[in-house]
């Protein structure tokens, strides 16, 4: 079933989102730490592999800005990123909700690269060359799957007659985070915007999910109706343990509060109960490659927490396995935390170090399967000869 304009203003409207997004709570530590970082090095990602000499502008279009996070994230990105230092961002956010609209121009109303348009997706894409085709906090999820591939194609057209080198990130919610395990079977359903609880009931609304598998087809599909040459694409899943509904428990009641918990072990005022972070993801309607996914992951999961725990003298029930190289050791994480003056005893210090390998297990086994929150598929396109 297609959602009109208005029903989209409303989920947002009507659940008051804009006062939601300007509020400093809505950020914890996962957020800060975790989901903007990787947000960061999936744009990273997608501006250095565009086929350009050294640039001094990025013109950016982000589709469904809301009030601008994804400027806020690039130009964060933009300020720590050497490579990218000498660029200057021309950025373009256009979305649905005149209400976001109006409160993104007031707050960047002294940025003369930043600018905010009232547009659907659906029905006005702007015409003029762009670097970077942004997309974050799952806009695109909004659209039925059809919406998505025509939308695509257009925009896929708009590229092939700019013949202007560009990437295209395009965030969607991961059919098979474990925040919804029992909705595995569906692709499309009624989504609550929990995360608006502190202001009150969301209206739910209808949201596409997708595996990697359905997101790629719609992208090749899309690019192959107009003929437009795709260069490289890539998958990111992010949030895979700690998506913002392992705290709500809005559609999976049975799941620990994991992004709770992690939170508390980012907080060095916290004491963590180390067995609740536990991963039991056993079964599930989902494709073989998954379930084996969160076998595997579970397992490199739980046995950081398991080393932890024995350093504290307490003991989990965890088959431990043979960690991915790219995590550090857990002796070397607790010695760099022994110079933090904030953190005064051992189990501050092992709680911030198992945070870190976690964190670590999280960006870099991810296998953008559309087993977390998100999923980000970034595709490249350079038309200059087509
Ligand atoms: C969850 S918010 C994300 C906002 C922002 N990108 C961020 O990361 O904070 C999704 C945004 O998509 C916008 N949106 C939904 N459907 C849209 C459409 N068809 N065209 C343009 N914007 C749309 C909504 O109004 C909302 O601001």
């Amino acid at each position: 079933m297609n959602v009109t304009s208005d029903d989209i203003k409303a989920v947002y409207e009507e659940s008051n989102a804009t006062q939601h997004y300007l509020s400093p709570n809505r950020k914890d530590n996962v957020k800060v730490y975790w989901e903007e970082a990787f947000s960061r090095f999936v744009f990273k990602q997608a501006i250095l592999s565009i086929d350009t000499p050294a640039r001094e502008k990025l013109r950016v279009l982000d589709v469904g800005a809301g009030i601008g996070d994804g400027y806020t994230l690039l130009s964060d990105l933009l300020a720590q990123e050497p490579s990218l230092d000498k660029c200057n961002l021309d950025y373009l956010g256009i979305d649905i909700s005149p209400e976001m609209v109006e409160t993104a121009n007031n707050l960047y109303k002294n940025n003369t690269n930043v600018r905010f348009e009232q547009a659907d997706i659906r029905k006005q894409i702007p015409e003029s060359p762009f670097d970077l085709y942004l997309s974050c906090g799952v806009p695109y999820s909004h659209l039925t799957h059809e919406e998505l591939e025509t939308v695509l194609k257009i925009l896929f057209e708009r590229i092939l007659k700019n013949q202007s080198p560009c990437a295209v990130v395009i965030d969607v919610l991961g059919r098979y985070s474990i925040e919804w395990q029992p909705h595995w079977s569906e692709s499309r359903w009624n989504y609550n915007m929990s995360f608006f609880k502190s202001e009150g009931e969301a209206k739910p609304t209808l949201m596409s999910f997708y595996s990697h598998e359905h997101l790629e087809k719609i992208i090749r599909n899309a690019a192959s109706e107009v003929n437009c040459p795709i260069k490289n694409l890539a998958f990111f899943d992010r949030s895979i343990v700690v998506g913002r509904h392992t705290s709500t428990g809005a559609f999976n009641r049975e799941l620990p509060k994991y992004r709770n918990l992690v939170n508390s072990l980012l907080d060095p005022n916290q004491e963590t109960d180390l067995n609740q972070l536990i991963l039991r993801v056993e079964s599930g309607d989902a494709p073989e490659y998954i379930i084996k996914f969160f076998h595997q992951f579970s397992g490199w999961w739980n046995t950081i927490i398991a080393e932890a725990a024995e350093l504290l003298n307490e003991s989990l029930e965890v088959n431990r396995v043979q960690l991915p190289a790219n995590i550090e050791s857990l002796d070397v994480l607790i010695k760099q935390n022994l110079a933090n003056s904030v953190l005064t005893n051992d189990r501050q210090r092992i709680e911030l170090a198992v945070a870190k390998r976690l964190q670590q297990l999280e960006q870099t086994c991810e296998p953008g399967y559309g087993v977390g929150h998100d999923l980000f598929g970034v595709v490249w396109l350079d038309t200059r000869n087509s």
